[in-house]
């Protein structure tokens, strides 16, 4: 693709021209926009780039191994991974609402972040996947407005940096062809969106080590089984929500009183409205056995077939 190359070719000399010899901080949160800024960066200005990595304990299973693998070890980018877990689940304690959850989580990501940006020196520009719907979505100036919903917002008064933003001219699929085209794996470029608060929204109610390990595991097989199906590229989102429902089973001989998970798949656009899968009912059959058999504490499994509107497409 020499458009692509064209324009890879072009922002590497436009950053090195704007950044010199200076250094420059980026906030990793494994999406598809920031890890391409990442790469880009790297390609141009190599160990002039620090990245920070917030692993708050709320990814998918070996989503953070997979960012760290790829871009750390495959493409040899510095960054510094900050082990987070504790410390958010620390704050979430006993926390159920929704809004409330997001805000702490909001709130911790961009402390972890600064506390660690603290500690480094000499830092002159912040680099940001802002793209061209993010660009027209905050309308005025946005090159003076940090991209909220990436958590890397509110960096203290005292920082002043720089922003660098060579995505702003892309769209989604324009960025993830950039992705392509710097041989980035397809798992990172072609990821499914994944919200800021993670697997926190998924956990209906309260959030406990035990309920994420759930919500994890169950997100995994369903991620699993897609795969196999070959579905990845026509299901938009899916994902399961540990609901707070307990309910009668029988296993062997005995009665259970268990948890319920459900499944989540959508179609869409652009996530503003979007439909239920129309998945096979044996893709969905085996998840279902798979997710009884393998993961702890589950005797029952529903399938959301609800659309949105009325629904949205995460529970909380
Ligand atoms: P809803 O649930 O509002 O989701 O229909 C629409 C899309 O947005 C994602 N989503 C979020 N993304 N922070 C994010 O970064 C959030 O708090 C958040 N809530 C929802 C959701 O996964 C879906 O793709």
């Amino acid at each position: 693709n020499w458009q692509m190359k064209d324009f890879i070719n072009d922002q590497i000399e436009k950053i090195r021209t704007e950044v010199g010899n200076k250094k420059v901080l980026l906030g990793l949160s494994g999406g598809v926009d920031s890890s391409v800024v990442a790469v880009l960066l790297h390609k141009a200005i190599g160990r002039q780039l620090t990245c920070i990595f917030v692993d708050h304990g709320l990814l998918r299973k070996n989503e953070a191994k997979l960012v760290m693998e790829s871009l750390a070890g495959k493409f040899g980018l510095n960054i510094i991974k900050v082990d987070a877990q504790k410390r958010f689940l620390d704050k979430l304690e006993g926390i159920s609402e929704p809004e409330q959850k997001r805000k702490i989580i909001g709130k911790e990501f961009i402390e972890t972040f600064n506390d660690e940006a603290k500690k480094l020196d000499g830092i002159d520009f912040l680099a940001q996947g802002t793209l061209y719907t993010d660009v027209i979505e905050s309308g005025t100036d946005t090159a003076q407005t940090i991209k909220s919903h990436h958590n890397v917002g509110g960096l203290p008064k005292e920082m002043h940096f720089k922003l660098i933003e060579p995505l702003r001219t892309l769209f989604k699929d324009e960025a993830r062809k950039l992705g392509e085209e710097m041989q980035m794996p397809h798992a990172l470029v072609w990821r499914q969106p994944f919200p800021g608060p993670g697997l926190a929204i998924r956990i209906l109610g309260e959030i406990t080590e035990e309920k994420l390990a759930v919500v994890r595991d169950s997100d995994a097989i369903l991620r699993d089984e897609i795969a196999k199906a070959g579905l990845e590229d026509s299901v938009w989102q899916y994902f399961t929500i540990l609901t707070g429902l307990r309910s009668v089973g029988v296993m062997g001989d005995g009665r259970t009183y268990d948890w319920t998970i459900a499944i989540r798949a959508i179609t869409s656009v652009d996530g503003m409205t979007a439909d239920f899968a129309k998945l096979p009912w044996d893709l969905l059959g085996k998840i279902s056995e798979r997710i009884v058999n393998e993961v702890g504490h589950i005797n029952r499994v529903v399938y959301d077939i609800t659309s949105k509107p009325p629904a949205t497409i995460e529970w909380e």
